[in-house]
């Protein structure tokens, strides 16, 4: 049995890797070996320490006002409660029923009010909905058609290239290279790059 198992299938609510973290009570191994932990009498109330993608909290805020948006392929539902939270109507869709689930009980704890169409289905079925924005997050970008996607911006951030050089993955099929963003006609040096992450926005 795995130490503090409410945790170890929240890890998704979890802050980035190497983050400080302040826990009260005795952190299993993992927890210690993942974040920079201090042990501390008490927590300060009920608090959000999970982060959104910060390519997509740039591009949402530099917007002025909130759209329609589709997560293509959301996992656990992070991104698409961060933007629900901040007032875009979003269809969240992802193939494994597990991962709807928990974007489900991470939307009725920090978003319960917020408007997120929860969809188990495979990205190809879902690319031609019409809506303001597409958003991928390393997701199998090679399932996207240019062709089909009909929203009026698409967001696609992944693995560089450069992470590749160092990790030898993901599968290289699913990297953000200058060659994907220039089949979406799309500029690949327009967000920051940094060693692990890619990004291009494409607009129709
Ligand atoms: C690495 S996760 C990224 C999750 C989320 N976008 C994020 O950035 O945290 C990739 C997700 O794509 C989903 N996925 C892969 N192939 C898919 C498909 N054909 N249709 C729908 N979802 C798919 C997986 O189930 C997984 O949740």
């Amino acid at each position: 049995m795995a130490d503090w198992p409410d945790l170890e299938t929240s890890r998704h609510e979890l802050p980035p890797r190497g983050s400080a973290l302040g826990v009260v009570g005795d952190p299993p191994g993992w927890l210690q070996e993942t974040y920079n932990v201090t042990v501390v009498e008490q927590g300060d109330g009920k608090r959000r320490l999970w982060t959104v993608n910060p390519i997509l909290e740039r591009f949402a805020k530099e917007r002025s006002q909130p759209g329609t948006v589709i997560d293509l392929g959301c996992g656990q539902g992070r991104d698409a409660v961060w933007l629900a939270a901040n007032g875009w109507q979003v269809i969240a869709v992802d193939h494994l029923p597990d991962a709807i689930e928990r974007g489900q009980s991470l939307q009725a704890r920090y978003a319960p009010d917020s408007s997120i169409q929860w969809v188990v289905g495979d990205l190809a079925e879902w690319q031609s909905h019409p809506v303001d924005l597409a958003y991928l997050a390393y997701g199998p970008t090679h399932r996207l058609d240019p062709r089909a996607v009909t929203s009026t911006e698409v967001l696609i951030v992944g693995f560089s290239p450069a992470h590749y050089d160092r990790y030898g993955k993901p599968n290289p099929i699913d990297l953000v290279t200058p060659n994907l963003a220039a089949t979406w006609n799309a500029e690949y040096e327009e967000l920051n790059q940094t060693d692990r992450q890619a990004a291009f926005i494409h607009r129709q």
